[in-house]
């Protein structure tokens, strides 16, 4: 019998007004600092990544992250993954929050891929039990089983991807971020990869897509939001997003 609880809308994630602004140097040499000082010009300029950015995601939605390079996404989703901290306005996130953002961050080089898995679980949350038990479908997943026990510091960006991916999509997760990732593995692990994120949007996992395939994103995702300088440019259905993007 489905809980009543099931009907009702459940927000994952909730954005109100954030604004997270990083300090851009232009200064290199000491010589050019110590002239910035005496003049009295700043060494530094301000940049609003985000720039007062507010929208609400219930569970079961799956969201593209629209814009060009630079409106903000990555940092959106590092926000929503509690990796970076708004400077004002709130971000608040119900439940466990997985992903790709970054390839390469929670996984140390000279750790083997074995070492790594557990590693990485651990970051996304996962104790050391709900790993064991999930390790070797990981490893299946990813398909380097071959090379599990070297260090990945030898491994190729795609084995590399192969197996964050794994990890990330089989974390015990409720929201699921995914940033760009998707472009770097072989076509074969692409396909893959987006059916197994499509089962766990079939499952009533919430999504948040960033990728620079338009006709993919907007097929995989219902709702398209784009940023545009750090500000919402439009919120509503993703083909219609894509459509005022690229008008
Ligand atoms: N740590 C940082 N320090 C300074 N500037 C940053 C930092 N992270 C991002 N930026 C700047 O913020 C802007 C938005 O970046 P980002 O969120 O990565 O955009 P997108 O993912 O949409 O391409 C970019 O212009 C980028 O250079
Ligand atoms: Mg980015």
């Amino acid at each position: 019998m489905p809980k009543i609880s099931d009907a009702q809308p459940l927000p994952r994630i909730i954005i109100d007004d954030v604004h997270k602004t990083f300090k851009l140097r232009h200064t290199h040499s000491i010589k050019e600092t110590a002239l910035a000082a005496i003049r009295r010009k700043p060494l530094t300029t301000d940049f609003h990544a985000l720039d007062g950015v507010s929208f609400d995601i219930q569970q079961g939605e799956s969201v593209a992250l629209l814009g060009f390079n630079g409106s903000g996404k990555s940092t959106m989703l590092k926000l929503i993954s509690g990796v970076l901290e708004p400077d004002e306005g709130t971000v608040l996130t119900r439940g466990r929050v997985a992903g790709l953002i970054e390839v390469g961050a929670g996984f140390h080089p000279d750790l083997s891929g074995r070492e790594n898995i557990f590693l990485n679980a651990a970051i996304l949350g996962m104790t050391k039990k709900e790993t064991e038990a999930r390790y070797d479908e990981i490893v299946a997943f990813s398909e380097i089983e071959q090379f599990i026990d070297t260090e990945v510091k030898h491994y190729s960006s795609g084995m590399f991807l192969r197996l964050a991916f794994s990890v990330a999509i089989h974390t015990e997760m409720d929201v699921l971020l995914i940033d760009e990732i998707l472009s770097v593995g072989d076509e074969p692990f692409q396909k893959k990869c987006l059916a197994r994120v499509r089962e766990l949007h079939a499952q009533g996992k919430t999504l948040v897509v960033v990728s620079h395939d338009l006709n993919m994103v907007s097929n995989l995702c219902d709702r398209g939001i784009l940023l545009q300088k750090g500000k919402v440019r439009f919120d509503g259905p993703s083909a219609e997003a894509v459509a005022v993007m690229r008008s």
